[in-house]
């Protein structure tokens, strides 16, 4: 019998004893009923402890693969042959400390949703965390209830009152897995009662998959410059749900009017219709004063959506829904089917910044340095493109629009900036009914160095002017 030992493997000699015999059964090399050899013959021809031997052929016997004979000794089992038997020897890469993909470095990427990850308060986090942990009598590491912590569901609350306008109690809210799990658990339970749902055009097409898998029927709206249309939703329609990013379109940057804001929910109530919003980053805005939410004109017909990716960062994955009061405990049903509750040490963690001030002060000085970004990047646009660009939506969030007079953002520049070194997205990548947005590009700076802005704005320049010269 051929085993192969590697004294520096990761694998324990059980292991590699139990798994080589193991190859040899299911690949047919060991045929049924063949003899094996005794555990004390086994450990001398491979130079190693018998007790390895015995611990490996004890597992074998366990699991069937082995059999005792009635005289003696130690017999395949019949029956083991199993067809293409993936032998798995490729051995995994060491992966990087917390890399879960290392960043294409030759190139800018101007993607949106993703705010300084070196902002995020490393020290302060763990420092909580640590406190939470020693702290935390052994009856709270049990199952919690679906809606998350108690204890952050009350800061949270206070916090969006204070800052939102947002109407709500911790009753009402649901901590979840960012705002994806938030979307998920929505339309799981609306798809079995209507599956009507109207979307914005064009919206983040992370929404579109979610809304896709779940079987709805999707109804876009125009989007304008002053966000949603309102006057062109559909009276022939009776949908179940309206998504929405009222406080900064997505990706068009636009604040919803306060009179387009009551159509909506004048058009919401016709239909026992419920308007989702999506409040995935207007805490960093720049100009006035903050915008409240569209929530805090009917709550039971808004169930407001918020997330901790672009406020903390998106490896936390920590959302929550507010919802009307009649529909907590059915959205929670949903939750717990899906994993119980979102996890324990990190909500208490998050709790406990709150309530300590740290996401105030944080709010504060990502607001900064957000805002020195973006007028950094519209200096560097102005100066190379002059009046051939407009801004939209820039006074809020981690990025914005640049639409250009004479620039055709298609297939074939879109893959020359990538060959020079830049990455761009576009609405029109996210809209439904294609051909509105061929001269517009979106520019997340949220991660992006002051050097790389200038530099992509520089790539893109030479690329789209050495465009148009042929
Ligand atoms: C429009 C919109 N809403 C919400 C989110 C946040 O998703 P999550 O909280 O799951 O990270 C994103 C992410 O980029 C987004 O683009």
């Amino acid at each position: 019998m051929y085993l192969q030992i590697n004294r520096s493997s990761d694998k324990t000699l059980t292991q590699q004893v139990y798994e080589g015999i193991k190859a040899n059964i299911l690949t047919g090399i060991l045929k049924a009923h063949t003899k094996l050899p005794s555990t004390r013959q086994l450990a001398k021809e491979l130079h190693i402890s018998r007790n390895v031997i015995l611990e490996a052929y004890e597992s074998l016997f366990a699991e069937g693969y082995l059999e005792a004979s009635k005289g003696s000794g130690t017999y395949v089992t019949e029956g083991l042959l199993l067809e293409n038997y993936a032998l798995g020897t490729e051995t995994p890469k060491e992966p990087l400390l917390g890399l879960l993909h290392e960043p294409n470095k030759s190139i800018i990427d101007f993607r949106t949703g993703v705010p300084s990850l070196s902002l995020f308060p490393k020290e302060k986090w763990g420092r909580l965390y640590k406190e939470i942990c020693e702290s935390l009598p052994a009856f709270s590491l049990d199952y919690h209830e679906p809606r998350g912590c108690y204890a952050l569901r009350y800061e949270l609350c206070s916090y969006l009152r204070r800052t939102r306008g947002v109407t709500c109690s911790p009753h009402e809210m649901i901590i979840t897995t960012g705002a994806a799990q938030a979307f998920n658990l929505i339309t799981q339970y609306f798809t079995k009662i209507n599956p009507d749902v109207i979307v914005e055009d064009p919206l983040s097409h992370g929404i579109t998959d979610i809304l896709e898998q779940a079987g709805m029927s999707i109804h876009p709206v125009l989007v304008d410059a002053m966000g949603l249309s309102t006057a062109l939703l559909p009276s022939n329609l009776t949908p179940s749900l309206v998504f929405t990013t009222p406080s900064h379109q997505f990706p068009l940057g636009s604040v919803l009017p306060i009179s387009r804001r009551i159509e909506l929910i004048r058009y919401a109530r016709n239909k026992g219709a419920y308007i989702v919003e999506d409040d995935y980053d207007s805490e960093f805005r720049f100009e006035g004063a903050p915008i409240q939410s569209m929530q805090s004109l009917d709550p039971d017909h808004v169930i407001y959506v918020g997330t901790f990716s672009k406020i903390l960062c998106p490896a936390l994955r920590m959302g929550y829904l507010i919802l009307p009061r009649h529909l907590t405990s059915k959205i929670s049903s949903v939750k717990y089917t899906e994993d119980i509750h979102s996890p324990v040490l990190e909500q208490l963690t998050l709790s406990k910044f709150i309530k300590e001030g740290h996401l105030d002060a944080h709010i504060r000085k990502a607001k900064k340095y957000y805002h020195a970004k973006s007028k950094l990047l519209i200096h560097a646009l102005r100066q190379k493109f002059g009046t051939e660009v407009s801004i939209l939506g820039h006074s809020a969030g981690i990025h914005l629009v640049a639409s250009f007079t004479d620039i055709t953002f298609d297939t074939d520049l879109l893959s020359r900036l990538e060959k020079n070194g830049l990455r761009l997205p576009t609405p029109e990548a996210h809209a439904m009914v294609k051909g509105r947005h061929m001269h517009e590009i979106m520019i997340g700076y949220g991660n992006l160095t002051d050097e790389a802005i200038i530099e992509g704005i520089h790539i893109l320049y030479e690329t789209a002017k050495k465009q148009q010269k042929k």
